[in-house]
């Protein structure tokens, strides 16, 4: 654990800066489209499947650190539907996407039911299926940390840091890493009040999906991810 705060601090207050290093031209530039994308329908949010079992209280009551995961299913119609109201929720809090762009999710569904395996994008308008399991490969070629392979699925959290430094510098992409924090602890506690489980995680390895996810690591970035499993 690095823990020299002496060094830190600049890096730290290296963030706080507005001035872009972009040639003003982020808005020209988007995240590649998919072609073959299919659009997909997450569960009604009504559904019953979705109406958590657990409040607040006692989710984080319930919280307990383990390294094995359920190898049962998890529907993901309704994991699409968790992770499309919290990047709604983002989209609200913070009303940024026009400027600073829009978070997207990819979720690679390894074990589930009520829609078919593979990756799927999410955001808060759009919801589509873009591959099956065999162009996602091995779970275990994904992560760094071969525990968070046995889960149900993987939910990585991507910004589009090109328009964030355009908006404004270092510190358009400090917010999209808290909006992208946010956003993945949201999707991860409706996950958890819903009685699934699941980790929070920086070791997910772009370069095994860069090629699935169109992702240049500037117009389209991962910050952050998150496991979901059955207990
Ligand atoms: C930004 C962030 C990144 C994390 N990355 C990892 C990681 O790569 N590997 C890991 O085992 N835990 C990681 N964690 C910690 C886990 O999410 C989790 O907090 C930890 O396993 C302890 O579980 P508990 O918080 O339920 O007690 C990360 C947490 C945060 C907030």
């Amino acid at each position: 654990m690095r823990n020299d705060l002496a060094a830190l601090m600049p890096v730290l207050e290296g963030f706080s800066s507005r001035t872009s290093t972009s040639d003003g031209r982020a808005a020209e530039r988007g995240p590649v489209p998919f072609a073959n994308a299919v659009p997909a329908e997450p569960a009604e949010p009504l559904a019953e499947e979705l109406r958590p079992v657990h409040d607040l209280r006692d989710t984080l009551l319930r919280r307990r650190s383990t390294m094995h995961y359920g190898d049962g299913p998890v529907r993901t119609d309704v994991v699409l539907s968790h992770l499309r109201e919290a990047l709604e929720q983002d989209r609200a809090d913070w009303g940024m996407d026009a400027e600073a762009g829009e978070l997207e999710a990819f979720v690679f569904a390894f074990r589930g039911e009520g829609a078919p395996p593979g990756v799927y994008r999410v955001t808060a308008g759009d919801c589509s299926h873009l591959a099956g399991p065999d162009e996602v490969g091995p779970p275990e070629n994904l992560v760094l940390q071969r525990e968070f392979a046995a889960a149900a699925g993987i939910v990585a959290v991507y910004a589009n840091l090109d328009r964030a430094d355009t908006w404004a510098g270092s510190h358009g992409y400090r917010v999209c890493a808290v909006r992208a924090a946010m956003a993945t602890y949201d999707f991860h506690l409706r996950c958890q009040a819903a009685g699934l489980v699941g980790s929070l995680f920086g070791g997910l390895i772009p370069s095994a999906v860069r090629g699935l996810v169109h992702s240049d690591g500037v117009t389209r970035h991962p910050l952050l991810a998150t496991t979901y499993a059955r207990p």
